[in-house]
C-alpha cells in the first residue's frame, strides 16, 4: 500500500517516471463513495414525454478504497455493478451522491480539475472484443489517451511509451502496428489493461475484466492484475460475478443487491463469516472441487425471480426471496452497519451486514477447497518467452512466443 502518495511502484520500468501525486492525508482512503444513486427515468408518451417511474439501478451505495487495496464488488446480473463503474469514471452522472477522490467530491468539479481527476480513475472493460476499435493499431489504441493528456507523455516519447506498456503486460512491443482481431481474446484484454494504465492512474475500476475470457485464460489475467497492482501501486475496484475470483484478488468485498451493498467485509468475513441472508445463498452456490467438502455443504436455492429495479420492495429490498423474512422485514429498511447482535463481539462477524436477524452461518468449506485461480509462478526472466504471464496457449499448444498475435 502506497503509504505517503508519493512516486509509484518502484521497478526500473521508464512509466514509472511520472507526474508526482499529492499526499493523502495519515489513514484517508483514496476513494469514498457516499449515498450514490442512479435512477433512469422511465417515461411514457410520443411527444410529451410524462415520467411515469424510475428504473432504481443504484439507490444508495456506500463504501471506501483505501490506497493500494483491492475491494471486490459482487452480485447477480443487473444489480448495478456496472452502473457504480460507469459514475466512479465519470462515464454516468450521478442522479445523487458524492464520489469523494482524495476528499474531493469528483461530482462537482468541472474543467480541468476534473480532468486531472479523471486520469487518475481508468476503466478496463468486460468485453475485449468489442471495446477496442477494430480500426485502430494497437499502438493507436494504447496511445489514445495521451491526445486527451499531452502532459503525461510529449509526442517524441509517446511510441516508446506504448511499447513500454505492451511489455509491462506481457505481449511483444514489435506488434504495436497490429490490429486487434490479430489478438487472442485473453491478448485483447492484457491490450485494454496496457490502455487503462497509460495515463497511469492510481485507481483501476475493472468491470468484469475476466468473464469473457475463456477459463484456461481468466487465472493468467486475474494473476496479471494482481502483478501489476504490486509494481505500479494500483487501487482495484474489482466487480465481478465469480465469486472464487474474487476472493482471489480482493482485500475486501461487497455483496450487491438490486442497487444496494447487503454486506461489505476483508475476504475473510465475508467468505468464512457471512452474515446476510443473501451472502450465504450466494456462497452456497460456489462451485467445490472436493467431492467429500460438497457432500457437506448446505445448498440455499433461493426462490423466486430478482424484483423490478423499477419496482424495489419495501423494507428490506431482499425480503421477497429471503427465507427468514418477518414482519419487521416489510416496514424497517435495514442499515448497512455492523448488526446489534455483534457490536460487542471481536468476531470476524463483526462486519456491516444490511439484516435485522444478522446471523453467521458458514456455507462454503475453508478456502483452501475454494476453485481459486492457479497461483501464478513468478515471470521468466525477460526474453526468455513462454512463460504463464508472457504468452497464452490458450488451448492451442503451447507455445505462442511472448503474447504475440495469432
Ligand atoms: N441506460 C439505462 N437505462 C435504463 N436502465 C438501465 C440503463 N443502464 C442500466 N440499466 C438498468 O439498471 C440495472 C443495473 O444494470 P447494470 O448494468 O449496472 O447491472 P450489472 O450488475 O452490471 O449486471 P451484469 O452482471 O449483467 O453486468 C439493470 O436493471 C439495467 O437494466
Ligand atoms: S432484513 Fe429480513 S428480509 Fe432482509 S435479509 Fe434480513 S431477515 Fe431477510
Ligand atoms: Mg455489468
Amino acid at each position: 500500500m502506497r503509504a505517503d502518495g508519493t512516486g509509484r511502484g518502484g521497478g526500473g520500468s521508464t512509466l514509472q517516471a511520472e507526474a508526482p501525486v499529492p499526499p493523502l492525508a495519515g489513514g484517508e482512503p483514496i476513494l469514498q463513495v457516499r449515498g450514490l444513486v442512479k435512477h433512469y427515468p422511465l417515461t411514457q408518451g410520443i411527444l410529451f414525454k410524462k415520467q411515469i417511474g424510475a428504473v432504481k439501478a443504484v439507490d444508495g451505495v456506500d463504501f471506501d478504497l483505501a490506497a493500494g487495496e483491492t475491494l471486490g464488488i459482487v452480485g447477480e446480473s443487473g444489480c448495478g455493478k456496472s452502473t457504480v463503474a460507469k459514475m466512479l469514471v465519470h462515464l454516468e452522472p450521478p442522479t445523487e451522491g458524492a464520489i469523494l477522490y482524495k476528499g474531493q467530491d469528483v461530482t462537482k468539479l468541472s474543467g480541468r480539475a476534473l480532468k486531472a481527476v479523471r486520469r487518475n480513475i481508468q476503466m478496463v472493460f468486460q468485453d475485449p472484443y468489442t471495446s477496442l476499435n477494430p480500426r485502430m493499431t494497437v499502438g493507436d489504441i494504447i496511445g489514445e489517451p495521451y491526445e486527451i493528456h499531452p502532459e503525461v507523455a510529449p509526442k517524441g516519447s509517446r511510441r516508446q511509451r506504448v511499447r513500454d506498456l505492451l511489455d509491462v503486460v506481457g505481449l511483444n512491443p514489435e506488434y504495436i502496428n497490429r490490429y486487434p482481431h490479430q489478438f487472442s481474446g485473453g491478448q485483447r484484454q492484457r491490450i485494454g489493461i496496457a490502455r487503462g494504465l497509460a495515463l497511469n492512474p492510481e485507481i483501476i475500476v475493472a468491470d468484469e475484466p475476466v468473464s469473457a475470457l475463456d477459463v484456461s485464460v481468466q487465472a493468467q489475467v486475474v494473476n496479471l492484475l494482481d502483478r501489476l497492482q504490486a509494481e505500479f501501486d494500483l487501487s482495484f475496484v474489482f466487480i465481478a460475478h465469480d465469486l472464487s475470483i474474487v476472493r482471489h484478488i480482493s482485500d475486501r468485498v461487497g455483496v450487491m443487491y438490486l442497487g444496494r451493498i447487503m454486506e461489505i467485509g476483508t475476504d475473510a468475513e465475508i467468505y468464512d463469516h457471512p452474515t446476510h441472508p443473501y451472502t450465504q445463498a450466494l456462497l452456497s452456490a460456489v462451485p467445490v472441487p472436493d467431492p467429500t467438502a460438497r457432500d457437506h455443504r448446505e445448498r440455499i436455492i433461493l426462490h423466486g425471480d430478482v424484483p423490478s429495479p423499477a419496482n424495489i420492495p419495501s423494507g428490506c429490498r431482499f425480503r421477497t426471496r429471503c427465507w427468514k423474512a418477518q414482519e419487521r422485514c416489510e416496514l424497517e429498511v435495514p442499515l448497512l452497519a455492523v448488526p446489534a447482535v455483534f457490536r460487542d463481539t471481536a468476531t470476524p462477524a463483526r462486519h456491516d451486514s444490511a439484516c435485522h436477524f444478522a446471523e453467521e452461518k458458514r456455507v462454503v468449506p475453508p478456502e483452501g477447497l475454494l476453485e481459486t485461480p492457479e497461483p501464478a509462478d513468478a515471470p521468466p526472466p525477460r526474453g526468455e518467452g513462454e512463460g504463464e504471464e508472457r504468452g497464452e496457449s490458450e488451448g492451442r499448444g503451447e507455445s505462442e512466443g511472448r503474447g504475440g498475435p495469432e
